[in-house]
């Protein structure tokens, strides 16, 4: 560990601190075209995109973005080949494993949204061992969406509704958009404020639908292991010429 890694990167000066988003989320998209360009098999797309989002995670701490959330795979992934999922699920735990040391140093706090029961044990084990470790740190909030989807997520809240209606003690009129909210994967995270999508897909691919709401979408044809700093800051430049309006006249 160098004192470089400490060394924050200042806000570009055609960057106002004050417009940041407060929280980014990112659909990495693009990894296996990335791959097949060059010839290469779709894993190696995957495995470059991992030090992709970590420098975007440096970036966002460094910048004063306050929460990053990154869909690293969805409800619908398991329908890809055996041999695809199986590596992403063993790079996720081996990445966690190696990376949690620098996840202390810098601050991270750590969570994951998604059914996480699906996935392998020793994942498992790997991701709350980095959540409850992490859980004071303050410098960012990273959350990874894993066997996350949005369809899924709504219906889950719906059904532990149902059930405290069922036994008494909750009223269907009690029920509102708070408290609903409280029962999502993302509870106590403010909503994104800006999507990004690489590699040109014009979709959210049942991302965050709830909370996506009011988000800003910004999509750029960059696939995800080509992202950077540089693609980072155009994004941010587009979002904070973006008038808000949130339903109202301004
Ligand atoms: C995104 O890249 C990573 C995951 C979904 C895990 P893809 O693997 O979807 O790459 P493309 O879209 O096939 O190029
Ligand atoms: C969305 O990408 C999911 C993740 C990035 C994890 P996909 O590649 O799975 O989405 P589609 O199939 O293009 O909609
Ligand atoms: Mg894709």
């Amino acid at each position: 560990m160098t004192a470089k890694h400490f060394a924050l990167q200042a806000l570009p000066t055609d960057l106002v601190q004050e417009r940041m988003p407060r929280h980014v989320a990112v659909i990495m998209d693009g990894n296996g075209r990335w791959a097949k360009q060059r010839g290469l098999p779709r894993i190696m797309g995957h495995r470059r995109g991992v030090d992709v989002l970590k420098r975007l995670l440096r970036c966002c701490r460094d910048w004063g973005v306050e929460a990053l959330t990154a869909y690293a795979f969805s409800t619908e992934n398991w329908g890809r080949p055996t041999e695809e999922v199986e590596f992403l699920m063993a790079l996720f735990e081996r990445v966690l494993r190696q990376e949690l040391r620098e996840m202390m140093e810098e601050d991270v706090q750590i969570r994951f949204v998604g059914n996480l029961e699906m996935l392998p044990r020793s994942l498992q084990a790997e991701i709350d061992r980095a959540v409850s470790e992490t859980k004071n740190n303050r410098g960012i909030h990273f959350t990874v969406a894993t066997n996350y989807g949005g369809r899924q997520e709504i219906v889950q809240a719906c059904q532990a509704i149902a059930a405290q209606v069922q036994a008494g003690t909750l009223q269907p009129d009690q029920i509102d958009e708070a408290m609903f909210e409280q029962h999502l994967y993302t509870h106590g995270i403010c909503d994104p404020d800006l999507l990004i999508r690489t590699s040109g897909e014009m979709r959210i691919s049942n991302f965050l639908l709830w909370q996506m709401a009011y988000a800003e979408i910004y999509v750029t044809n960059t696939l995800w292991p080509d992202f950077d700093r540089e693609e980072f800051h155009q994004a941010l430049i587009s979002y904070q010429q973006r008038e808000r309006r949130f339903g109202k006249v301004l």
